[in-house]
């Protein structure tokens, strides 16, 4: 194999990915932010703000898919003589004497150095603020003094991310902004219903500003050439209309060796509707003020900054694990928690594949992102579950997305997809499981938002159980609907109209014979969980009753779902099977045999052992495993959008990450530890950091959604970085089931499955109250807990009990 170009390597002790060339194969980003303020920053500086919302409540303007790729962002142009250049490079693409981009934990370090000067960017947003730090320093490396020429760069986008892109007729007359010594305002729209403004400071004195981008930029220059920055000018320019931007312009001299700083401030801010002015046309500024006040020295800054690696010092170290194996430990410990949180935060709205007008929160999604990070906050996690539950409707079926900053259902999707209220039951069981708040359940949720229409949030878990009894079809499998977790198998569909979407489209339903043996695995898994909580709670009856359901579910899938080798994928409308050695193509997919694997169906007849085999047979490639094989060659009508994808690329027989854990787990339950492993280490990101930087292309920090597979033209290329439920299964997979370590009601059940070869290990638990630190021994065993001792006392069985405070275990395999 050609050995690849590395762009960048890891920094576990300062948990960084650093990159150390400018030029990367795609733009590898990272997200500002943890609540509300929330910004993506590529290593170029590419990217934009926004606030809770990347579509309704966008700051800054981006432009995607542009040429060239990644522009616009924040900018800091330098002026040193006749030389132009940023210390990200771009975009004037000067090259650079050193550069260096440092993701972190919510903040990203870009430094440059050019001709004796080294300007160095720290970018984060502080806890609890609605703003994005820039803190600049410049530095005069050089032995002569330098009088250097500083231009910020900001454009501001008119808040609807979605207008901002189209409405030009109108967009190119409303603009506004006012300008006070060094704080630049944009107020676009303010005049009328929106009571929010954003700003741009910088926390000294400025020699000249512009605020409108044509004067700045000229009409016929980019960014890369803006008239002013190139002629060291500023116009001063008052924007009444068009594009509004905010450049502040600063000279400043620096003698040999000394460094200055400047701490610039993108900020949002909220009035109420009877505060909003000062006087006429004059906005209130009081908050923006205060704002400013709280972040206008280095020392507030860099105490600020302190406190946001204080606060991932302590999310981190919830669990913690030393394994000795760096690639293993660098992911469980910073990367994949890291993502977990970044996909909770943004479920698939904002990321340099996702554009953030589109999407808003999954139903599914969430839940799943839930699972990745509720040992991380849980009270948001808790929040997230009544919201995602008040999308619901009375019989169980849901919204499949609603907007964040609303938080309605999303009317443009709908519902209709019948894996989606399982997913309920899987996030509130994680939550329970983790804290023991069983007051969860009896919180009062409303339906569709709707006030009146409020019943606990049980009665929710149990109407979506229901959901899916209610919907069964002629195998007495669950009916389909617009499509299951794969949102591109879409069976009631039969589109033949481009302009249609082949997920939100139902041209056929009456008389329906589509059914999906993932959703029959998925509810006999949730089923489980369902009827645990249930017996849990004193609820037996109605455990009773789900327990049948669970069991003639099991029953349906033996008789109607087994193909064989493999478990069937799905029946058609007309009832003809889907992911059958009878087909010609696509004659095994992947998510079947995960979740049927995972429910054990069929275990004791050996089923769930050739599901797995025939995995590695027929599914398994170098990058990972394929969603189906063989790949679909021609579309066919009566599956909709799954066969549009050219082969090996997303949903037809790409390697979805997302779900090679459903089968990484399935090994696990299985007790194949080696197997678990060997798929599990194919796509843990930092395995294919140290192999292949220039064909994966996108970051290798994180997971992407998809490689792409054995039939693709260039397989192992990644796609849809960052916003995947790959980081929450990743993380579920590891922690809880390579690892071991289960949260349970009772308290933590220990059950690692691992490959022959791990070695000792030890997992730093925090857990409710208590903090546990567990070793294990696995003595060359890839399953099997022989023997626990908690706190120097033997355990009966594999559930250590929970009690506060400090606890060690050591486990025997
Ligand atoms: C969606 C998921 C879906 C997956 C497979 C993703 O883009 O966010 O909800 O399950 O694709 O189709």
């Amino acid at each position: 194999m050609e050995q690849q170009k590395r762009y960048g390597h890891f920094d576990d002790q300062n948990r960084e990915y650093v990159i150390t060339d400018p030029q990367t194969p795609w733009p590898w980003i990272n997200y500002l932010g943890n609540e509300d303020f929330f910004s993506l920053i590529s290593n170029t500086a590419g990217g934009y703000s926004f606030y809770k919302d990347a579509k309704f409540r966008r700051i800054t303007r981006y432009r995607y898919n542009n040429v060239p790729m990644d522009n616009g962002g924040r900018y800091f142009y330098i002026k040193d003589g006749d030389t132009v250049w940023n210390p990200g490079w771009k975009p004037c693409k000067t090259p650079l004497d050193f550069y260096e981009c440092r993701h972190g934990m919510s903040y990203t370090r870009i430094t440059g150095r050019k001709n004796g000067v080294e300007a160095s960017v720290l970018f984060f947003v502080p806890l609890k603020k609605w703003a994005e730090v820039q803190k600049l320093t410049l530095k005069n490396e050089s032995s002569e003094e330098k009088k250097l020429k500083l231009f910020s760069f900001e454009e501001w986008c008119l808040w609807n991310a979605a207008t901002d892109m189209e409405n030009f007729q109108r967009n190119f007359s409303t603009g506004e902004v006012e300008i006070e010594g060094s704080t630049i305002y944009h107020k676009t729209e303010y005049r009328e219903r929106r009571n929010h403004y954003a700003f741009y400071h910088v926390n000294a004195p400025i020699q000249g500003f512009d605020t409108d981008r044509e004067t700045f930029v000229g009409l016929y220059n980019e960014f890369a050439d803006p008239q002013a920055v190139m002629e060291g000018k500023p116009r001063n320019s008052h924007a009444h209309g068009w594009s509004p931007i905010a450049s502040h312009y600063i000279e400043v001299t620096l003698n040999p060796g000394e460094s200055k700083d400047f701490v610039f401030l993108l900020g949002y801010i909220e009035n109420e509707q009877d505060d909003k002015w000062e006087s006429l046309q004059v906005i209130n500024k009081k908050k923006a003020h205060a704002l400013i006040a709280e972040l206008d020295t280095t020392e507030k800054v860099d105490k600020a900054f302190a406190e946001l690696n204080a606060y991932w010092d302590a999310l981190l170290n919830i669990y913690n694990v030393r394994t000795g194996n760096d690639k293993l430990d660098r992911m469980v410990n910073i990367w994949n928690q890291y993502q977990c949180m970044v996909t909770f935060n943004f479920s698939r709205s904002a990321s340099f594949f996702e554009s953030g007008v589109g999407r808003g929160m999954g139903f599914r999604d969430s839940n799943q992102d839930l699972v990745g990070f509720v040992h991380q906050i849980p009270p948001r996690a808790r929040q997230r579950i009544i919201d995602i539950a008040s999308t619901q409707f009375p019989d169980g079926g849901c919204y499949h997305q609603y907007q964040p900053l609303t938080k309605r259902g999303n009317n443009d999707i709908g519902g209709g997809f019948n894996d989606d209220p399982c997913w309920l039951i899987f996030g509130t069981v994680a939550y329970i499981k983790e804290t023991g708040d069983f007051s969860i359940l009896d919180e009062m949720v409303p339906f569709d938002n709707q006030p009146g229409s409020e019943v606990t949030l049980f009665e929710h878990l149990k109407v979506s159980m229901d959901h899916v009894i209610k919907n069964l079809g002629p195998h007495m499998l669950p009916l389909i609907g617009r499509a299951d977790w794969n949102d591109c198998l879409n069976l009631n569909c039969f589109s033949m109209d481009p302009n249609e979407s082949f997920q939100t489209t139902e041209n056929v339903t009456e008389g329906t014979k589509a059914e999906s043996l993932m959703i029959a695995g998925l509810f006999v898994v949730t089923g489980k969980d369902y009827v645990a909580l249930c017996k849990k709670i004193g609820k037996a009856d109605e455990a009773e009753r789900m327990q049948k359901a669970v069991d003639a579910m099991i029953d349906a899938v033996k008789k109607h779902g087994w193909d064989g080798e493999w478990y069937l994928r799905a029946y058609d409308f007309y009832g003809n099977k889907i992911g059958s050695n009878e087909c010609d193509e696509a004659k095994i997919f992947i998510e079947s045999q995960g979740w049927c694997t995972m429910a054990e169906i069929g275990a004791e007849d050996g089923m769930v052992a050739k599901s797995l085999d025939s995995c590695k047979k027929y599914l398994e490639c170098e990058h990972g495993m394929v969603l189906n094989n063989p790949a679909f060659s021609k579309f066919i009508y009566e599956y909709g959008e799954i066969s549009s994808y050219p082969e090996g690329y997303k949903e037809n027989a790409g390697i979805f990450c997302h779900n090679n854990p459903w089968v990484i787990i399935g090994e696990c339950i299985a007790g194949r530890g080696n197997d678990a492993w060997s798929h599990y280490a194919k796509i843990l990101p930092s395995y294919v950091e140290e192999k292949y930087q220039t064909l994966h292309k996108v970051e290798p920090y994180v997971n992407c959604q998809m490689v792409a597979g054995k039939d693709a033209f260039k397989p192992g290329e990644g796609k849809n970085s960052w916003l995947t439920g790959t980081a929450a299964w990743m993380w579920y997979t590891v922690s809880e089931f390579i690892l071991g370590i289960k949260p349970d009601y009772d308290g933590i059940r220990i059950d690692p499955c691992l490959p022959e070869t791990a070695t000792d290990y030890t997992v730093q638990r925090k857990f409710r109250d208590a903090d546990y630190e567990i070793t294990i021994h696995p003595n060359g065993q890839q399953k099997g807990v022989k023997k626990i001792v908690l706190d120097g006392q033997p355990v009966d069985g594999t559930v250590i009990p929970y009690s506060a405070g400090k606890h060690t275990v050591e486990v025997t395999m």
